[in-house]
């Protein structure tokens, strides 16, 4: 088979873009000789609050740290049940483990990819005290029913907003929509840091026991008897570097112009893929989504044949890249249990997190995933039309 997709991937799919400004701020923090703690670590807090309008924000070595303190921070007991998604990075999850929470899991729903609401509903006991909500793809889930659900049922929201840097409902940017939410700031996210996370709340007492885990020089500037633990915190480290924190800064201003662009392209392409009868998850009015990554559903088929052929012609397409977590070893071998130690009377656990997710499994065989064009395009774009075009006919 010929190939269509003849022009070059590389740039514009390059990612992080990374330029002298960058680099000049990394630079400027190595200068200093403040390269482990430093004032540009409060920066990036700032930076983000004022990004998301929270009022606390606590920067992490990376997001599974911001997690672990967003789940510490809420004082959840151990045998307590966190409805999460299946379908997600394991960081959204895996950290509720090591409090000795129980993680109940969800199927997700078509519209967004996100936690299901009404399968949330299926499965809230007198246990159940938060649930897991995440943005995946850079998609906002559906927050408004989950926020209902959760306002009625008395649970907390941790929201994983690591892929939605910039995404917005309603108006109000995702990272504001949990009782504690967390970015990532890993290589791959929409504004990296290398590595590096930021937990953010509106709850006072949420920052200060996120603190007290893992931040032991931040527990000092507490103003509380909490700062009575600044000799010993919590026995886990969890800041961010300054050299990270710097990068974090400087790339969290180019942001909107960066989003912008790979909106731009991944419209472009999902306006004519729509056209060919994909389904390219382009939101109602009220969703301004980014995209973490380009992810397309197309028919009631799996499509591996389909796939094949678009590589044949040139495409770098392949099937989204999470498994279902409740298929893991981690949780069908029970090491789940090895690191919860959870307490007698929790139930069967194995039982609680067992599950068939039939529609979840369905919908996330029939997902497509295209490359992030980030950059300038070179005409790939059309070129990727006309192959899928060619691919379905
Ligand atoms: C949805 C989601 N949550 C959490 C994380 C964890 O972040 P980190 O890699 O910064 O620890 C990631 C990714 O890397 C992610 O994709």
């Amino acid at each position: 088979m010929k190939k269509v997709v003849t022009k070059s991937h590389s740039k514009i799919t390059r990612w992080p873009i990374l330029d002298r400004s960058d680099e000049s701020a990394v630079i400027d923090v190595l200068r200093s000789g403040t390269i482990s703690k430093g004032s540009i670590i409060q920066v990036l807090e700032n930076e983000y609050k004022t990004f998301t309008g929270r009022k606390y924000a606590l920067a992490h070595n990376n997001g599974t740290s911001g997690l672990l303190a967003a789940f510490f921070s809420l004082g959840l007991s151990p045998g307590d049940e966190v409805l999460v998604p299946t379908a997600t990075f394991w960081a959204s999850v895996l950290p509720l483990i090591w409090l000795g929470l129980v993680p109940v899991f969800c199927e997700s729903e078509p519209e967004t990819l996100g936690i299901d609401p009404q399968d949330m509903l299926k499965k809230i006991t007198p246990k159940t005290k938060a649930v897991v909500i995440v943005h995946l793809w850079g998609l906002p889930c559906k927050v408004e029913e989950i926020s209902y659900i959760a306002r009625k049922h008395n649970l907390k929201i941790i929201e994983d907003a690591s892929h939605a840097h910039g995404a917005e409902f309603n108006g109000k940017p995702c990272g504001a929509f949990g009782d504690v939410s967390v970015f990532s700031l890993q290589g791959d996210k929409l504004a990296p840091a290398g590595e590096g996370g930021v937990f953010i709340t509106d709850d006072y007492e949420y920052y200060e026991r996120a603190t007290c885990l893992g931040d032991i020089s931040r527990i000092n500037e507490l103003t509380t008897p909490q700062r009575r633990f600044a000799a010993t915190g919590f026995g886990v480290k969890t800041r961010i570097s300054s050299l990270a924190a710097a990068l974090g800064v400087s790339q969290l201003k180019k942001l909107k112009k960066n989003n912008q662009l790979r909106n731009t392209n991944h419209q472009y392409l999902s306006h004519k893929l729509q056209a060919l009868g994909f389904d390219c998850f382009i939101p109602s009015s009220n969703i301004q989504r980014v995209y973490f990554e380009f992810i397309i559903r197309y028919g009631d088929t799996e499509p591996d044949n389909f796939l094949q052929t678009l590589q044949q012609l040139g495409c770098h397409v392949t099937r989204p890249r999470y498994p279902l977590l409740h298929q893991q070893p981690f949780f069908t071998e029970g090491w789940y249990k090895e690191v919860g130690r959870y307490p007698k009377g929790c139930g069967d656990l194995d039982q609680i997190i067992s599950g068939s997710f039939e529609k979840t499994i369905t919908e996330n065989n029939r997902l497509i995933k295209l490359p992030n064009f980030c950059g300038e395009d070179n005409g790939i774009l059309d070129q990727y039309a006309e192959a899928f075009r060619l691919a379905i006919s």
